[in-house]
């Protein structure tokens, strides 16, 4: 008789918009081919922990617009080294466990292509972070919710700026990454936009500070928190010394870019990507990323999307310098 596959889902590192509809389809998927489901609570550290459940349909009702993560989120240290690594594996076998989908980021996914090599256990990865940062995939689910909430917010400080003719530095998230900072730039007529991939965006907001915003009723420049200069306040400090005359306020955005009901596209994007990492499994994949290229379903190897960066689109940079 066929072994019956039983499947462990988890959400690890940052929470995101969207999780919940990919648990959801993961879930429903499995079952509809007729795999058992686990949800393993806190990330890794629930699976060191034991801290799993049997999963049904009814379990994932009603949370497809609910933002977070009903399997709650962790940064697990102790999965990093091969003790806590071995617990997990011990508790995957007693819940008789024999396949796992990530949903997370680089971090999780780093972990899961050693967990997957250490105890020949398929890893299957869904990408689930609000900062587009992966190599291999379009499309991160959370990306599309957390731009238009920093949009939502800079709209507002547009508002105020305008009325008061300031220079707002409004600072967003990303780690390493420029894809928030450069496409909710875009997206909000940023004046300036300086994100870690992109050298001399500093030059180019110097000379647009000397003479262009002195004709605008406002600008906005929108600072990617991973970006060379160290951040939002120290560059808006090196400007006020600069440029006295001018009025500027510093806004960092925060979590706010976490939560929040997540956009249709999240949604969609999460149930395309469940489904297809259990059709993955079905296919007996072993250690492979869901990705969206070109709004085509992808697989990429968990060590390649790990080891290689993503870079931004050179073709939007181009285009917020024209739009100035
Ligand atoms: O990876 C998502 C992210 O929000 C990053 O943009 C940010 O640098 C980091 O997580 C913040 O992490 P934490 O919520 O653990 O402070």
């Amino acid at each position: 008789m066929e072994e019956i596959m039983k499947v462990g889902v988890l959400t690890s590192g940052g929470d995101a918009p969207g999780m919940n509809a990919a648990i959801r389809a993961v879930v429903r998927a499995g079952l509809h081919r007729n795999m058992e489901v686990y949800g393993i609570r806190r990330g890794y550290q629930g699976m060191i922990d034991g801290d799993i459940i049997k999963l049904d349909s009814v379990s994932v009702s009603g949370i497809i617009h609910q933002g977070g993560t009903i399997l709650q989120t962790a940064r697990c240290k102790e999965f990093t080294t091969y003790e806590g690594r071995k617990k997990a594996y011990e508790n995957l076998c007693a819940f008789g466990i024999n396949a796992v989908i990530v949903i997370g980021g680089d971090g999780s996914f780093t972990g899961a292509g050693i967990m997957s090599k250490e105890f020949n256990i398929p890893f299957i990865g869904i990408p689930g972070t609000i900062d587009n940062d992966l190599y291999g995939t379009d499309y991160t689910i959370g990306f599309d919710t957390a731009l238009n909430t920093v949009v939502n917010a800079v709209d507002k400080i547009r508002d105020t700026a305008s009325s008061h003719g300031r220079i707002f530095f409004v600072e967003v998230m990303g780690k390493e990454a420029g894809f928030v900072a450069l496409q909710s730039g875009i997206a909000c007529g940023a004046e300036g936009i300086l994100i870690p991939e992109e050298k001399g965006q500093i030059e180019k907001l110097m000379n647009y500070l000397t003479i262009r915003a002195k004709q605008k009723k406002s600008s906005i420049i929108m600072v990617a928190e991973g970006e060379d200069e160290g951040g939002a306040i120290s560059i808006a400090n090196k400007i006020k010394e600069r440029f006295p005359e001018y009025d500027i306020r510093t806004t960092i955005l925060g979590h706010i870019q976490r939560g929040g009901t997540p956009s249709a596209l999240d949604r969609i994007c999460a149930s395309r990507m469940g489904v297809a990492a259990i059709e993955a499994l079905i296919d007996d994949q072993k250690s492979i990323m869901i990705g969206m290229v070109n709004n085509e379903v992808v697989h990429v190897p968990l060590n390649k999307t790990v080891k290689l960066d993503k870079d931004v689109d050179r073709d939007l940079l181009g285009i917020a310098d024209m739009l100035v």
